[in-house]
């Protein structure tokens, strides 16, 4: 299971971030679709529509601004909060010091310094993935803290079998063939799942309720046909409000 500790040393030390991010085509790969089509198809549909030049944005997890690229000449300010420093340089070396974008290491948990009803929007892909139900819940907290009402937010997280994580404390306690075990109930597969935390797409949406915040839609495809999807891997994306 991700823990915040597993989180920050895989991201701020192990991963080789050839591509700055773009190597993780393999979404792509299942839809059968190129990469460079399923990024803009996403970036089009879920991104581009909650961006402007009046717009105040935070990213949480941006790693090394794969999507912050779209968004730095297309909003107010831009706030970028990791848990990884080195993710956080590698960003400031990638969109610059001149204030309009800040760079925020946070405990894995919290929005440090992020002013109350301050931001009108906030993005987080592959990266909510690798938050379990604590992590989660604190962040939507402080997502209600610091948006303005009418503020969105997107996050793609994991979304695994409800019924399945009633399992979680016994398969823990079995070691490797729990995980396995576990995977197959919960997401279908036998081999690693990608290390997606132990949340679904119903846990999520009563933890944005519970902080007084909306699900505007929950989905795991996009493009006009649904042709981009996340099946393979059970991910939802949560859309939500302030109301
Ligand atoms: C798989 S990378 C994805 C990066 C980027 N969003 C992308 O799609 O290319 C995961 C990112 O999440 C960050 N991260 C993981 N857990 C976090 C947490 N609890 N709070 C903030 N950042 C976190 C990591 O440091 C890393 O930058």
């Amino acid at each position: 299971m991700p823990e915040i500790d597993w989180n920050r040393e895989r991201w701020d030390v192990a991963h080789q971030w050839d591509l700055e991010g773009d190597e993780w085509s393999g979404m792509a790969d299942h839809c059968g679709q190129s990469y460079q089509d399923w990024k803009s198809a996403l970036i089009i549909e879920l991104l581009h529509p909650d961006l402007g030049q009046d717009r105040d944005i935070l990213e949480v997890a941006p790693g090394h601004g794969r999507f912050t690229v779209e968004m730095v000449d297309n909003c107010r300010s831009l706030t970028l909060v990791d848990l990884s420093p080195t993710c956080l340089e590698v960003c400031r070396s990638r969109f610059g010091d001149d204030g309009q974008v800040r760079y925020i290491e946070t405990d894995g948990t919290s929005l440090p310094g992020v002013l109350d009803e301050s931001i009108d929007f906030i993005w987080s892909f592959d990266s909510f993935v690798h938050m379990e139900r604590g992590v989660i819940d604190a962040y939507l907290a402080e997502f209600a803290r610091v948006l303005r009402p009418e503020g969105r937010f997107v996050i793609h997280h994991a979304g695994k079998r409800e019924w399945s994580l009633r399992a979680v404390p016994l398969t823990r306690k079995l070691g490797a063939p729990g995980r396995v075990v576990q995977r197959l109930m919960s997401q279908g597969r036998l081999r690693d799942s990608g290390c997606r935390a132990d949340v679904s797409a119903g846990l999520v949406g009563r933890l944005v309720a519970t902080h007084g915040l909306e699900v505007v839609e929950q989905r795991n495809a996009w493009g006009a046909h649904g042709e981009f999807d996340l099946s393979k891997f059970g991910d939802v994306i949560t859309v939500g409000r302030k109301p």
